[in-house]
């Protein structure tokens, strides 16, 4: 079956969980979009205000700058695919409990198996603790990480800070920015690997 079906008929099951108490307080499920072919995929943390109203990931001022970013190395966010740790809004944008993370864990993995994207970019460290945990983001963001994980194999991981933390942090946001430049070069390294 195509990658896109795939994901449709992924995200209708998605979008009839209520496995955690998240389901509850949420408008809707924020599954996630972009190109079912993705090289690249961008997991945050999970959906706000906006997106739980737009049931799209990163629509409010930190999807403007993750559009921004990657514009600045010549992509859309059609080109690429975005989603969340967790599907649905932690209310007054809490951050997601252990436990919540763990229950929407399946549905990330099941995403991350159609896409086989050749890089998982993580988005602050709620997304990196997922897969690098008891790393230190401030000694991660930058860097490329190739690790197995059990349900998904070998795989590639470039860590950066959170678009929505480093908004309204100068340095943060320099730091982010020049991360985000170094993409390409890392998409490069891998391919030619
Ligand atoms: N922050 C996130 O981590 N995800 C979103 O979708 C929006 C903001």
């Amino acid at each position: 079956m195509p990658k896109q079906s795939q994901l449709d008929e992924l995200n209708k099951k998605m979008s009839a969980c209520s496995a955690c108490v998240l389901r509850g307080t949420c408008h809707q499920v924020v599954p996630g979009e972009g190109s079912a072919e993705a090289e690249i995929m961008f997991i945050g943390e999970g959906p706000g205000k906006k997106e739980d109203e737009l049931g799209r990931p990163f629509v409010g001022s930190a999807g403007k700058f993750l559009d921004e970013m990657l514009g600045v190395i010549n992509l859309k966010r059609e080109n690429v695919y975005i989603a969340n740790v967790v599907k649905c809004r932690p209310p007054q944008n809490r951050d997601p409990l252990p436990q919540e993370a763990a229950t929407c864990w399946p549905w990330l993995l099941e995403q991350i198996k159609i896409i086989q994207p050749k890089l998982i970019v993580t988005l602050g460290r709620h997304s990196m603790e997922r897969f690098l945990p008891g790393k230190i983001i401030s000694q991660m963001h930058g860097t490329l990480v190739i690790k197995t994980i059990p349900e998904i194999g070998k795989q590639n991981f470039y860590t950066l800070y959170h678009p929505a933390a480093a908004l309204y942090n100068g340095s943060m946001r320099e730091t982010l920015i020049k991360d985000f430049q170094k993409i390409p070069k890392v998409l490069e390294k891998i391919n030619l690997s």
